[in-house]
Order: structure tokens, then sequence, then C-alpha cells
């Protein structure tokens, strides 16, 4: 855990809590006021542009926490560079939360869960919405996933203030339809195998069972 992360995320109430339960001594060697903002290395960048998902949390105006989901095809992230990551805001239900909480409050949280590897990694960041129309046509290209018949409504542009890998811990193993199909395929290659050998025996032994 980076100390910036710490420094957002252990407000004095959190520092109460964990001085109450043993862990504050621990946790504040890592934690000192301030701190630049983190930087997205290789393997940060590598698994936010493998996600096909994520949870992303804002603050309404009134105090309360949105979390929504936001998905696409993977690669649907973009690092921009080691402080920012974009992605495109497909059409929705035309509710527009996570749109209209930013707008008083950009603070945001993400989680980034890889259910097969049971990796997760949680951002602070500030998030900002450019209208498609509005947007710079090479960043919307960019962060616009080809093949893909969703249309993009937004670009998302986060800075990225902090970021933390959480352990594998109760995160279920979970594989998408895509990676079971080539898992499958390997499969079905044995099973038409076996067939084609059974048949052939059969074949040559009519009266076997
Ligand atoms: C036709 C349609 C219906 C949707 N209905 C819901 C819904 O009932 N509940 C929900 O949480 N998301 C729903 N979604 C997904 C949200 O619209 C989508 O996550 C959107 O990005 C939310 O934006 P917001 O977080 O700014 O409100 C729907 C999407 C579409 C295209």
């Amino acid at each position: 855990m980076s100390r910036r992360f710490a420094d957002i995320a252990f407000t004095p109430n959190v520092r109460a809590q964990q001085e109450r339960h043993g862990s504050r001594s621990q946790y504040a060697r890592m934690q000192a006021a301030g701190g630049a903002p983190d930087r997205l290395g290789p393997d940060e960048t590598d698994f936010l542009e493998h996600a096909d998902s994520f949870y992303l949390a804002t603050v309404s105006e009134t105090g309360w926490p949105y979390v929504q989901h936001r998905g696409g095809p993977k690669g649907f992230v973009t690092v921009l560079s080691p402080e920012r990551i974009a992605f495109a805001d497909f059409r929705g239900n035309l509710q527009y939360v996570s749109a209209g909480n930013v707008v008083a409050n950009d603070r945001v949280a993400l989680i980034v869960v890889d259910y097969v590897h049971r990796n997760r990694l949680k951002l602070f960041g500030h998030l900002h919405f450019v209208d498609a129309d509005q947007a710079d046509a090479e960043l919307l290209q960019r962060v616009s996933p080809s093949d893909y018949s969703a249309k993009v409504e937004r670009v998302a542009i986060i800075d990225v203030a902090a970021f933390d890998w959480n352990c594998p811990q109760h995160i279920t193993q979970r594989y998408s339809r895509a990676q079971m199909e080539v898992m499958l395929d390997s499969l079905r290659a044995q099973v038409a195998d076996l067939e084609a050998k059974l048949a052939e025996a059969r074949g040559r032994n009519p009266g076997a069972g």
C-alpha cells in the first residue's frame, strides 16, 4: 500500500478503528500526510487494459455513495499515462447518476477484479466526462472499442490519485463465456476424436456393445 493511498483512505475515524483493533501502529508506518499521486506501472497498466468491467463509486452532492458497473469488451480501459486512465462510457438507462455526481464531487473509487487470476486493484481518482461530440477525435477513437455496437456517449477520464492491490481472499474463480469456449473447444476435439475411434472400433466389431 502506498503512502498516498493510506493518506486518502485512513481518515481520523478509520485510524481510530485501527487503534481500537490493534492495527494502527502497523499502518502508521505506511502513512504520512500528502505524498505524490501514485503512478501506474507496467503491472497496473497490463491489468487495467485487460479488464472487461469494474465497479465505479461516486458520491452524490447529498453525501450518498453510489456504485455502478462499467463494462465493455476486454481492452475498453485505456491507460493514457502513468497517472491517467480513460474509458468509453456507453449509452445506458439515461439516469446519469455517476455523470451527475461527479459534477459536484469528482472523487471516485474503482475496484477492478480479475476473477480468473483472483486479483483485484483498487483506485482513487478524479473523474471528468467529456461528451463524445466534444472529445478530441484521436482520444475518442483511442478509447472506442472496435467491433462493439454500443454507442459511446462520452469519454470518462480519471486522474489517478492512488491505487492498491488487494489480496485474493474470498474471490471465487469465475470464467467468462469466451474463456470457457476456449477450454470447451479442446474438450470437444477430444470427444470428437474418441467418438471417431469408437465408431471405427464398432465398424471392425459390429457385435460389441
Ligand atoms: C436499456 C438499458 C437499461 C438499463 N437498465 C439498468 C437498470 O435497470 N439498472 C442499472 O443499474 N443499470 C441499467 N443499465 C446500465 C446503466 O445504464 C449503465 O451502467 C450506465 O452506464 C449507468 O450510468 P450512470 O452510472 O451514470 O447512471 C441499463 C442500460 C441499458 C442500455
